[in-house]
């Protein structure tokens, strides 16, 4: 099975990598539209066009399931693509669900980019699930730009982060969604900032079960295996990946390298 994921950049990397976790032995090709990164910036109609366009391109590259590894372009693009195109297509949206469900008293923070907070989809989930309206959303743009520039955890991050938090009081918090795929190589100053016990729950997980599912695929509930690459033949080898960057394949060793380095930093921070 070649199941294509994309997303705006290196967020949809984290789902990837989730994807190599639970049902390996697949092939994937990823592409990241590195061109038209942010889309969290950008109008629905720009991002729209930038989803057709990249599903087209995998669906050319071979591509028989697909992921839309980005929260902001399936708030705004999913229904179009469901209807232009003859594939299972999976979305990704904020884990609500999941939040609400594992946390019994007290508020949840989601953050996200701006498109996610303010479209419907998001306001819809919320209609279903936050029954008690237990949550909280906040724009957190500025993180994109920094995962984009490998700037993880500078004091610039740690600032940022720390700033937009500010008028929240953390005692009142029981969970943090990470509403954006691109936030997930953040997750040790969240938990820094956030504590111990608050659970933090990104998308990744869910999405992959979902696909998993849809595509009659076993599996894997084990979290014992680590997926570290020594070198970029390495990751190349032992998970068959084509990647593109905006149609581009990525064949330049410094590239991969950065690839490499990326899938490790995901790995360092998956249990954070
Ligand atoms: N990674 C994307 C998401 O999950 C969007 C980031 C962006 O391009 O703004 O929403």
């Amino acid at each position: 099975m070649k199941i294509g994921i994309f997303d705006s950049g290196i967020g949809g990397l984290s789902v990837l990598h989730e994807a190599y976790h639970r049902i390996p032995g697949q092939e994937y090709i990823f592409y990241a539209d590195v061109d038209h990164v942010p889309y969290g910036l950008k109008t629905p109609q720009q991002i729209t066009e930038f989803a057709i366009e990249n599903t087209e391109f995998l669906i050319e590259k071979g591509a028989q399931a697909l992921v839309v590894a980005c929260n902001t372009a399936t708030s705004v693009a999913i229904k179009e693509l469901r209807n232009r195109f003859d594939i299972p297509i999976l979305g990704m949206e904020p884990a609500v669900k999941p939040a609400v469900e594992g946390t019994e008293d007290k508020r949840i923070m989601v953050i996200a980019t701006p498109v996610t907070i303010r479209e419907d989809k998001l306001k819809d989930l919320l209609h279903r699930v936050d029954e008690e309206h237990r949550v909280d959303l906040l724009p957190m743009p500025k993180l994109v730009e920094f995962a984009e520039n490998e700037e993880f955890d500078s004091n610039e991050v740690v600032d940022y982060i720390t700033e937009q938090f500010s008028r929240f009081d953390k005692s009142e918090y029981s969970a943090l969604v990470l509403g954006c795929t691109h936030f997930n190589y953040f997750k040790p100053i969240f938990r820094e900032i956030c504590g111990k016990e608050t659970l933090l729950i990104d998308g990744n997980y869910g999405t992959i079960h979902h696909l998993a599912d849809v595509l009659g695929l076993p599996f894997n509930y084990d979290q014992d295996k680590e997926v570290y690459f020594e070198d970029y033949h390495n990751m190349l080898c032992q998970e068959k990946t084509e990647y593109y960057f905006s149609k581009n394949f990525v064949k330049n060793i410094e590239t991969l390298e950065r690839l490499k380095r990326l899938h490790n930093r995901l790995e360092a921070v998956r249990k954070v």
